[in-house]
This record gives structure tokens, sequence and C-alpha cells, in this order.
């Protein structure tokens, strides 16, 4: 099989230009394109009267291409309905954080309680599946498009109140207790009272708002699987799936694992920034790596952009060979499809000066085309490497649920407390040491792993202690710290002292206080020989049965423990104290022995370089990447091939400022 190259398309817009959709197959052609995402916002093409359906221009479209060898990931609609049907059922309009209902407009704002909309949404779904269930142009269904706003309607309010009763066993007197309603006079007498988080009613619940942000997700899959209920049941074989996307933040995607069939993402990096493209790259494959641990399987790129993007703040161009290298960073952690939205740019509206493919000069004489023909030709050539896997030693815990705590909790740093960065600081020691990396959450299976960061991991849902414990008797490494083991799933917290959860026993070290600096503040750490910042968060720890590894220097905990270790059973539970740099981090890794596969058994490479690793029964695949803006040279240590050349690569190589070398090597 070969990776899947396409992208969004909208044949709609150019419904009056027969020659511009002709000139699309020839262009999608010479791209070395297979596939296009097509109907994701034709709901008035395909319904343009309450009832009339109309599939015809579709499938028109979608068998011209597959005449040509392209087939269609077809959407479903939902993502932006016609203007009759708001103003018919106005209920379906979607009511913000202000309580304010909307009126039509944009996209992306439906109720998703709105027992109209889903009944919209079904009928036109059961007349997509019946259309096109038998057409061999349709390789998966693209349900909707990037789900996330949320609806705080009376509807959806009672539909809270229905979440909740289940998850407290219909027990208005528990729900009470584990909120700490007796808190301001917060204890409710009847669940009628309970309302969603409000700008101007409940902002102070934080048990509220997480459970809100919970019921959110939930309400998003069970809208989720309405749309996908007529599609399993008249179309099995073909495949669902839901564009994810953003920055971890929004929907808990992990819960969405059991209802699709593969996991797709949406990609906008902020390439150029003055971060660094190697920064960047390393907070891009902690998403991959997100969404491929989903499913623990390939996932698809579904969209990214071939050049800029229209929506930010600065909407700078990708460099040359910037396209190719990122994506074929999606490849590398995982995924087996390269996407653009969008094909064509649009002639009129929000997103005409959005990177396309084909521009609006209409041919294929552009900068951009040809390296997006160039890829088209080099994903080709790689086709070996599809399905494959990306098998992961280490893990890093990335809990939505402990996020949306973290950032809830009044206290601390009130507005950010890096809940992300932490995570990605540990992250990067992995990314650039070439050792795979699962992301997983919390409530995921720990067993299959040697080591486990778990960086804040501030609230401890059941079962999660045990779990941990486990892990480590027999033999894992568990690095934890600051800011872990605060509150249960209801964000109370633990009693008896931090970390909570029996977390005590496993580090050996009690947790007597947390010291939130000023920004400009600093205290400093002696570890390994070296003197380290401590910044943001300095935690005043006690060892039990921990070793002490580290200390501060200054301030009224001076000499106090600010590293440990506890060995338990087979295994050891470090617990830093501190917030420290990259460099701390680097250094705290390199000292205790990670014990993991890495590419840097193949290959040495210097910073600014990336190398993952794919592999399937017989083969590995290194795909080594050089974020730099110089060229660079790496030392390929015993011959591995060149799968694109076939040449037998080792010693001294040299690679080209943004140069993606992909290598492999057979298995013994
Ligand atoms: C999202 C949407 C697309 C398009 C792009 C632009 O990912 O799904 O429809 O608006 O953003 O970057
Ligand atoms: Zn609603």
């Amino acid at each position: 099989m070969s990776f899947l190259y396409g992208g969004d398309y909208n044949p709609e817009q150019w419904m009056n230009s027969p020659e511009i959709l002709e000139k699309d197959i020839e262009l999608m052609k010479k791209a070395g394109c297979n596939v296009m995402s097509i109907g994701i916002f034709g709901w008035s093409v395909m319904e343009p009267r309450e009832g009339e359906y109309d599939f015809s221009f579709y499938e028109k479209v979608i068998d011209r291409l597959y005449e040509n060898g392209i087939k269609t990931i077809l959407a479903t609609p939902s993502g932006a309905r016609p203007a009759w049907m708001s103003m018919k059922y106005p209920e379906i309009l979607r009511t913000d954080e202000n309580g304010v209902r909307h009126k039509h407009g944009v996209r992306h704002n439906h109720c998703f309680t709105s027992p109209i909309y889903r009944e919209k949404v079904r009928e036109i779904n059961e007349g997509l599946a019946l259309h096109f269930k038998d057409n061999p142009a349709i390789l998966a269904w693209h349900v909707s498009n990037e789900y996330g706003l949320d609806c705080r309607c009376e509807l959806c309010a009672e539909a809270f109140r229905v979440f909740l009763k289940k998850r407290y066993n219909n027990d208005l007197d528990k729900l009470n207790f584990e909120w700490w309603n007796s808190f301001w006079s917060h204890t409710y007498t009847d669940w009628s009272q309970i309302e969603p988080p409000l700008s101007i009613g409940e902002t102070s619940s934080s048990a509220l708002t997480i459970n809100w942000k919970r019921f959110a997700t939930h309400q998003t899959i069970d809208f989720y699987k309405n749309e996908i209920e007529p599609l399993k049941r008249i179309a099995p074989d073909i495949p669902v799936t839901t564009n994810f996307h953003g920055d971890l933040t929004n929907l808990d995607y992990f819960k969405f694992k059991d209802y699709i069939d593969f996991a797709c993402w949406d990609a906008y990096p902020d390439w150029e920034s003055p971060k660094g493209n190697a920064e960047t790259a390393a907070g891009v494959s902690l998403i991959y790596d997100v969404c491929r641990s989903i499913k623990h399987k390939p996932f698809l790129l579904m969209e990214s952009t071939p050049s800029n993007v229209n929506w930010k703040q600065y909407n700078k161009l990708k460099r040359p060979e910037m396209n190719i290298l990122s994506s074929l960073q999606a490849i590398a952690d995982g995924s087996d499809s390269v996407q653009y939205f969008q094909w064509r740019k649009s002639r009129g509206s929000a997103e005409k000066f959005h990177g396309a493919v084909v521009d609006h000069c209409g041919h294929e004489n552009t900068r951009v085309f040809k390296e997006a023909a160039e890829l088209g030709e080099r994903l080709k050539n790689i086709s070996a490497v599809q399905g494959s896997d990306v098998k992961a030693e280490a893990a890093i815990i990335y809990d939505w649920e402990n996020y949306w705590a973290i950032e809830c909790a009044n206290g601390f740093q009130k507005d950010d407390k890096k809940y992300k960065d932490e995570c990605l600081k540990h992250y990067k020691y992995f990314w650039r040491n070439g050792i795979n990396t699962d992301v997983i959450d919390s409530e995921q299976d720990f067993s299959g792993y040697k080591i486990i960061a778990a960086p804040m991991l501030y609230m401890i849902k059941p079962g999660v202690s045990e779990k941990l414990f486990e892990f480590v008797k027999n033999g894992g490494i568990l690095v934890s710290g600051f800011m872990s083991g605060y509150v249960n799933e209801d964000d109370l917290c633990f009693l008896g002292g931090f970390p909570g959860g029996k977390l005590k026993e496993l580090f050996g070290i009690w947790n007597e206080e947390i010291d939130t600096l000023y920004p400009e503040d600093r205290n400093s750490v002696g570890f390994n020989g070296n003197e380290y910042s401590a910044f943001d968060y300095c935690e005043i720890i006690h060892p039990d049965t921990a070793e002490t590894l580290a200390r501060y220097n200054d301030d009224f905990y001076a000499k106090e423990s600010a590293v440990t270790v506890n060995t338990y059973g087979k295994g050891r539970a470090y617990y830093i104290a501190f917030r420290g740099d990259d460099d701390f981090v680097k250094d705290f890794y390199d000292s205790i022995s990670v014990g993991v596969s890495s590419a840097a058994e193949y290959v040495s490479f210097p910073d600014g370089v990336s190398v993952r690793t794919r592999e399937n029964e017989t083969e590995v695949f290194l795909f080594i990447q050089n974020w730099n803006k110089t060229d660079v040279e790496i030392n390929v240590k015993s011959a591995l091939k060149n799968i694109e050349t076939y040449e037998s690569v080792s010693g001294r190589v040299g690679l080209k400022k943004y140069e993606i070398l992909i290598l492999k090597k057979a298995k013994n």
C-alpha cells in the first residue's frame, strides 16, 4: 500500500467552472495525489432545501477522481449547516459561556444536544451512507470537522444533569460532598439547581468546571455516535474517524478511542517562529505521539498547510524544503498520510489567503506546487514504511483531566501553571536522544514501558496509584515531581500529606509545602556536580525511605531535598521537587541510566537533529531530520541502506539544512 497523499478539496466552490475541476485532476496527478477529503462544508449543496437531498454533484466529482486513480475520504457535513436550518430551528444554535445564544454564521457552532440537530445530521448521514455505500472510491468517513465548541443552552444543562446523576449514582449528597459544596453555601438541594459554568453564574467551583469539561467530551462523543450510527449500520466496511486538532486542551481525545477506527490530526505549527524549528518540531512530535497513542497504531495527518496559514497573528511562509521535512516528520512519528488544507485556494471569503497546493494563479509553476510534487514522489518511494509501527519503551503521561484540574486551581501561578510545557520539557529529552516515546493518559496500561515520566500529575484518578506501584515494583523507572498527587478525580485534596493516593510510600517522601516564586526569582540546586536554577515552583519535601540526590542552596529551605530516589521492588521512583530548565532535565536523565532503546545505537547526530524509528517484522526505518538552518554531519555507525536511492550509507554523512534522510536496517 502507498501512503495517502492529498488534501481537503472543495469542488462546490467551483461548481460553475467545470474547466477548473478538470484542471484540478490534471494537477492532482502531477502532484502525485491519491486521495481527497470531500464534502466537509457541503451541506448547502447536499440538502439545498429541507428534505431535498442531492448528492449527484459530489458523486460526479468522486467518480471522476476515482477514474483518475484518486480516492475519497468523504465527510459528513455537520461542521457547517445551511442558513435555512438555523432560521427554522433556532434551538440548534449554540449558546456560549456567557449564556448568549449565537445567531447563524461562521461554522462549528451548533448545540451538541439538540434533538432536532441530531435528527438532521442523522438523516443526511443516512442519505450519504445509502448513496455511497458501494462506491469503491470511498476510503473512509471524515465525520464532521474539528469538534470542540460546547453549548450551554438549557437542553445541554439538562443533559449535564443526567450525566452527573449517572456519575454520582443519583446521589446528590454524594455530589455535594465530592464537590465540597458546603463551601460558600453551595449545597444543592435539587438537581435542577446545577447549571453549566457561565461567566455570569458559577465560576468558582473547580469540581463543576472539571465535570463540565468531562461532560463536553462525553456529549461530543455522544453527538458523534449519533453521526456514525447510520454510517456503521449501512456501510459497515467503511472506517470512521473525526479530525482532531489544537493544543491538547479542549476535548479529551483519548476518550474517543473505542469509537474511531483510526485517529487523525490537523497540524498547523509555527514554523520559522522565534523559538526555533527544533523546539517547534519537538512540540509537534509530542502531539503526533498523543495521536498515535490513542489507538496505538498508525494515524493520518488529515490537514496541514503546504505553505502559510491565514489565521495566526503572523502568517509566515514555510521556507523551501520545510514542507517536505515537516510532512515526513508526521510519517516518522507514525502517520500513514500527508494531507493538506487545502488543495486549491478559495477565490473569496475567509480562507482565500490560506496556503494551498494550487494558488490563485491556477498552474503548477510555483515553488509550493513543485515541492508538493517532489514530496508526492518521495512518498511513493518510501511506501515500504506504510503500516509499520512506532515502538516505544518510554512514555510521558499527558492527561487532559489533570490539565483541566491544574488550570482551574486557584493558587500557584494563577493564569498558567505550564503543565504542557513541563511535559514537553521531559519529552524533549527523549526526542533529542532518538528515543521513541508514547504519550498516554493516566488511564492507559503502563506495563509495556521501561520508563514513564509523569510531570505535575496533580490529579490521581482511581487505580492510578496502584498501577504506578505495580509498574515500579516490576522494574519500571518512574519520574515525577512537584505538584503531583494533590487531588482526587473530583479535585478534593488528599488528606494525610502529599503526594496522596499512597504515592508518599512509592516516592518515599512527604511534601510539606510548595513555594510559588515570582518570575524573576531563582533558587539553585546542586545536582551531579553542577548547579541548576530552580524557578516557578519549589516544594519543601522530606525524605522518608527515599535517598536525596540534590538539595536546594538558598532561602529558608536551603539544604532541604530537591531530588530524591526511592527503590521499590525492582524499580525506582524519582521525585523532582522544583521546576528546572532543559539543561537540568538533560543531566538528570543522563545520570539515571534510562536503559531504553534509541536510534543513537545506529547513528550519532548533533543538536537540532531528531531521529525516529518505525519498524515492521523485518526492517527498522530511521528518519533522520535536520531542523537546523545550517548543514550538519551525522555518523552512521554501521552500514544502513538509503530507502530512496538504495545506496549503502555508513560513516560521516552530510545533512543539508532541513534535509531528511530515511535509512533502513534489516532485523536480525
Ligand atoms: C482547520 C479546519 C479547516 C481550515 C483550516 C485552516 O484545520 O479544519 O477547515 O479552516 O483549519 O488552517
Ligand atoms: Zn445546547
